[in-house]
């Protein structure tokens, strides 16, 4: 597309995710993890991801909104809610960017709150942000300036999640 810039071609999208699928694998062996995906934008990550883990899965989407700016200060909403209770399960939270770091600080809280046998990150993208609300990312695909970023899952305005890359807008 004439009016993006790559950023992170898809051949190392894949080659990024297929290592932390590896990753995952090893640290995982023995358990059989449940996967928690951010909608919408986790979703393709996520699709790579579970096919690149070797161990059986579960696969739980949960849908969130956060409203920043203007009144409100950063409040986070569920829109979608997991299917099964998640006590004593191995949670790995699938997202497809961390920016500030409040979504992911909501979730893990929200999540903890169910009493999982454990709780981890697993964010494709980390943005070199400064902010109040740092999360510990376990799995990090890549980290990246502080540019507003499309594709693989991430939109802007609803669009341009099916590109095969990363890319920022011109
Ligand atoms: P945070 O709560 O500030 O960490 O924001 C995380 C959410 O904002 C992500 O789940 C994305 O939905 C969205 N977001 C942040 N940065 C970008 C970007 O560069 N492109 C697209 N969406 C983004
Ligand atoms: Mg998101």
């Amino acid at each position: 597309m004439k009016n993006i810039d790559v950023m992170i071609d898809a051949a190392t999208l894949q080659d990024r995710v297929l290592e932390l699928g590896a990753q995952i694998t090893r640290d995982y062996a023995g358990r059989e993890p449940t996967l928690v995906a951010i909608m919408k934008g986790a979703v393709f990550f996520l699709a790579d991801l579970a096919r690149a883990i070797d161990l059986p899965v579960c696969i739980e989407l949960m849908g969130v909104s956060s409203y920043q700016g203007g009144e409100s200060t950063g409040e986070v909403r569920i829109t979608h809610d997991v299917s099964a209770p998640m006590r004593g399960r191995h949670l790995l939270v699938v997202e497809d960017i961390i920016d500030t770091g409040l979504t992911m600080k909501f979730l893990l809280e929200n999540l903890q709150a169910r009493h999982p046998a454990s709780l981890k990150v697993c964010a494709l993208i980390e943005k070199k942000t400064a902010t109040a609300n740092k999360v510990a990312i376990d799995y990090r695909g890549f980290v990246i300036d502080d540019r507003f970023v499309v594709g693989y899952g991430l939109d802007y305005g609803e669009k341009y999640r099916n590109l095969h890359f990363i890319g920022v807008l011109k």
